[in-house]
């Protein structure tokens, strides 16, 4: 059954509710995948810069790029919630083009939108939860400022810097964003940041506590090109999985093996007379 924001909303571990699980998906087939094996939340996430279009980092993603995606992830149908990025320069020019921007993926076939950063986006939330258009927010190590922050980084390792986190996300949840990704902190700052909402906090490097948890397709699959972050678990090592199958297949074209009987269309028998 597919969660409405609201439903999201109201999802709190405290309450009872199970861990929100949420996998990112870029197209038909992850996302039907996802679907089948009973995810919560899709996120087409702009790290589909990195996983999918080979880029070191998600600054090279337009919306016409995540559109596209957002597309081939409905043409699934799947029956769950899909949350679309909202990717760098989407949000960042003026509160018309950011609401607009994000008519454009709710167009394609997205439930909500997400976007990056803490207080400075409070204008831009507010006009896009305005325009009745969900919004989730997404805090810490906010990949979208890779450059300002120097490198992937852990975030909120001071005092200072966790309590401002944390102001950050009252600040989002008072402002009506439905739920908060908290990416990239120390555990205690991902529990305290839980205990401190009303909202679902989804983490990915935020430890055990938080409302829901979520991984990159292609980390948890084991189908990334690099070393995924300490905070994956890898389910699966499609990488040899796929390798191995398709140097199969070049063997077997090789060697003749394929196409046999079985994959070779009857010859009808005016043609062979
Ligand atoms: O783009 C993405 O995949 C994300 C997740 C890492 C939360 O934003």
């Amino acid at each position: 059954m597919k969660l409405s924001a609201p439903q999201i909303k109201a999802h709190k571990r405290r309450l009872g509710a199970a861990p929100l699980v949420m996998v990112t998906a870029y197209d038909e087939p992850g996302a039907r995948l996802a679907a089948a094996a009973g995810v919560d939340i899709l996120l087409v996430g702009d790290s589909l810069a990195n996983v999918v279009l080979g880029h070191e980092d998600t600054l090279h993603v337009s919306v016409e790029d995540m559109c596209h995606h957002v597309r081939a992830v409905a043409a699934a149908k799947p029956d769950v919630h899909v949350v679309a990025d909202m990717p760098w320069l989407s949000y960042h020019l003026s509160v018309a083009d950011s609401v607009r921007n994000a008519a454009l993926l709710i167009r394609s076939g997205a439930d909500s939108v997400k976007l990056e950063g803490g207080r400075v986006r409070r204008e831009v939330v507010r006009a896009i939860l305005d325009a009745e258009i969900p919004v989730m927010a997404h805090l810490g190590l906010t990949p979208q400022s890779v450059m300002a922050f120097g490198g992937f980084k852990v975030q909120a390792k001071t005092r200072e810097a966790a309590e401002q986190l944390q102001r950050d996300a009252k600040i989002l949840q008072d402002e009506g964003v439905f739920a908060v990704v908290i990416e990239g902190v120390p555990s205690v700052v991902g529990t305290r940041i839980t205990e401190a909402l009303d909202i679902p906090t989804i983490g990915i490097g935020a430890g055990p506590d938080t409302d829901g948890q979520v991984l990159v397709f292609h980390d948890l699959l084991g189908l990334a090109k690099t070393k995924p972050a300490k905070f994956v678990r890898q389910y699966a090592d499609l990488n040899s999985l796929i390798t191995e199958a398709i140097a199969h297949y070049a063997s077997d074209v090789r060697s003749g093996e394929f196409p046999g009987p079985d994959e070779t269309y009857a010859n009808p028998e005016e043609l062979t007379n």
